[in-house]
């Protein structure tokens, strides 16, 4: 595996797994989760740029950084260069090391508004995207797709734009728009991009295993890999590519994951905050089918742990 620690604009990881953003689970408490099993870099999910400028109160929970995340990196999404530079400057991204620009969003919501991965196809917008909010003074990074269709792919035009408006890492979704996230990613175009560009870039899509972090690594000479479901799933995951000892045992992860929830929410908002993430812990677990079922109607974490302990 080629483990290395990895320079983002500066700033020294101490190795080069990534976790990534994910709407509606890469919060606080599931970031923290991560960088306990080895993750080097978290991100919080994608914010809109529009939001934090108009003061959608909603956005300030998904900043939520407690001190010992001691790199902080957040993502926003957007198309107006201005609108985004704007927001990254706001006191509440003051905190932020690292700013990660959204290019590959597929929901209709965000790709018909021509956020996120319909910026694809406009690479001219998208190097403006960066090299404007890199005005911010922040480590702009950039997350993209390969393209909106198979055999349309833009990989080495737009990563060579996001290099030009100034990205210090690029990660590539090996998927296309309309795989959303389904299939294997595309390790060739990864490939391309790494050799289009000299930042760093990294790969994503697919690594659910230790195998498939070998195969992301060997096939696409990516300088780093990022996790999404697969860390979502088991977190420790991290570890196991790091070939560092771990605690694996699913109950007692549960467990931390509600006491670190509960150091900032009340025990209803854990219960509902945690359900869809508890769900994702317990695939492939025996039983786990049925207690999914259960969990998504508990409303205190006390109901969720009898649920858990019962085998
Ligand atoms: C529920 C969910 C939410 C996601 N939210 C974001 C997001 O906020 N920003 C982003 O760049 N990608 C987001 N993604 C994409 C992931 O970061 C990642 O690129 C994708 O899941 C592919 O990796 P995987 O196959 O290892 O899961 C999301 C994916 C899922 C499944």
């Amino acid at each position: 595996m080629r483990l290395k620690s990895l320079d983002i604009g500066g700033i020294t990881l101490k190795n080069n797994l990534l976790f990534a953003p994910l709407a509606g689970f890469s919060d606080f408490a599931m970031r923290a989760i991560c960088r306990s099993y080895g993750a080097a870099l978290c991100f919080t999910e994608m914010v809109s740029a529009k939001g934090l400028i108009y003061g959608s109160n909603a956005t300030e929970d998904l900043l939520y950084s407690p001190e010992e995340e001691t790199v902080k990196a957040a993502q926003i999404f957007g198309n107006d260069p201005e609108i985004m530079r704007r927001a990254i400057e706001l006191p509440a991204m003051a905190k932020f090391d690292i700013i990660d620009i959204n290019f590959g969003c597929p929901m209709p919501k965000i790709y018909n508004n021509g956020e996120g991965s319909a910026l694809l196809e406009n690479p001219a917008l998208a190097e403006k995207i960066v090299s404007e909010c890199k005005k911010s003074g922040k480590i702009i990074t950039a997350k993209m797709r390969i393209g909106i269709t198979d055999g349309k792919f833009v990989t080495e035009d737009f990563a060579k734009a996001l290099e030009q408006g100034g990205a210090a890492m690029i990660t590539v979704h090996g998927r296309t728009r309309d795989k959303i996230y389904a299939g294997e990613p595309n390790y060739i175009e990864i490939a391309k991009a790494k050799r289009a560009v000299s930042v760093p870039v990294i790969a994503n899509g697919g690594i659910f295993e230790i195998s498939d972090a070998e195969k992301t690594f060997g096939e696409t000479g990516a300088d780093g890999i990022m996790l999404a479901r697969g860390a979502l799933e088991k977190p420790y995951l991290f570890s196991e590519i790091l070939g560092l000892p771990f605690d694996g045992d699913k109950k007692n992860l549960i467990k931390r994951h509600i006491a670190l929830l509960k150091t900032k929410y009340d025990d209803k908002t854990v219960a509902i905050t945690f359900r869809k993430q508890l769900c994702y812990y317990l695939k492939g677990e025996r039983g786990g089918a049925k207690k999914r079922e259960r969990i998504l109607r508990c409303t205190s974490t006390s109901e969720m742990l009898s649920i858990i302990d019962q085998d």
